[in-house]
């Protein structure tokens, strides 16, 4: 299975920090945010990933990471030239992985403790259609949530609803089919004008065909002053 991890985005809410410096190059304890994600895919045994960023950021993660020999990954590169939303960045992933085979997406930000292997296994099982991964979190009106149908499925996720209907969010790993493009060629921008991926996670929703599981470990999203201190705290021992 093939890996994307975005990395472009503007990183408003970090700002001045990410006025030079894009948001996943940041330190997290003492590696580089974007370590960590390769990490946890190389850990879950996906090496062929392809790294989406934009324009200004592209040159300092070719530095860094080069082919990804040092962290056991290949990489693959692409340009989102605008950030135009995180479908809109996934799209540009269609070339890498074509559309026959399942694959999974991490956004670069999402920091998570527990092992992606029995999520990802669980998706290779799955027949077809999309999975999410959720967590309970004590404020789920920063992110998508879900809302259940009675038999228990997602019938819906609200993007960052001001009335949360349930304390879980949807992280930011996300596996997908191959049909996943066609979808995002259906979606329209938003109203802060990005496609959005909960509309992508959306249309598979009203398919009945995205499934779930729950995350029981730490995670984060350290897209804030405050998530990523915890983030450094949290994962201060885990590089050498
Ligand atoms: O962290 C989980 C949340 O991520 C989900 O619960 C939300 O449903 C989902 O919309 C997303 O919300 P955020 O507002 O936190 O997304 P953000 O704009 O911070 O972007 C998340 C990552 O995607 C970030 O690592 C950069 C990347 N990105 C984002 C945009 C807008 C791109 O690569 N290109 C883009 O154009």
């Amino acid at each position: 299975m093939k890996a994307v991890i975005l990395a472009g985005g503007t990183g408003t809410r970090l700002r001045p920090l990410t006025k030079l410096l894009n948001k996943h190059m940041l330190p997290v304890g003492r590696l580089p945010m974007i370590c960590y994600g390769l990490n946890s895919l190389r850990a879950a045994g996906i090496t062929d990933i392809l790294l989406v960023t934009g324009p200004d950021a592209l040159g300092d993660f070719a530095s860094f990471l080069g082919g990804g020999r040092e962290y056991g990954v290949s990489l693959t590169y692409r340009v989102q030239e605008e950030a135009g939303g995180i479908a809109q960045a996934l799209e540009l992933a269609r070339p890498f992985v074509g559309e026959d085979g399942k694959f999974v997406v991490l956004l670069g930000d999402n920091l998570f403790e527990e092992p992606l292997k029995p999520h990802l296994d669980a998706f290779r099982a799955q027949a077809d259609g999309a999975m999410v991964l959720l967590k309970r979190v004590p404020d789920p009106e920063r992110y998508g949530v879900p809302v259940f149908d009675e038999a228990g499925r997602i019938a819906h996720i609200d993007e960052k609803p001001a009335a949360p209907r349930t304390d879980s969010c949807v992280t930011g790993i996300y596996m997908y089919d191959g049909t996943v493009f066609d979808l995002i060629k259906q979606q329209t921008p938003s109203q802060r004008g990005e496609l959005e991926i909960t509309d992508v996670n959306n249309a598979y929703a009203a398919k009945g065909k995205l499934d779930y599981r729950h995350l029981s470990g730490w995670w984060t999203d350290a897209g804030t002053f405050g998530s990523l201190l915890e983030a450094s705290h949290k994962l201060m021992g885990d590089a050498p």
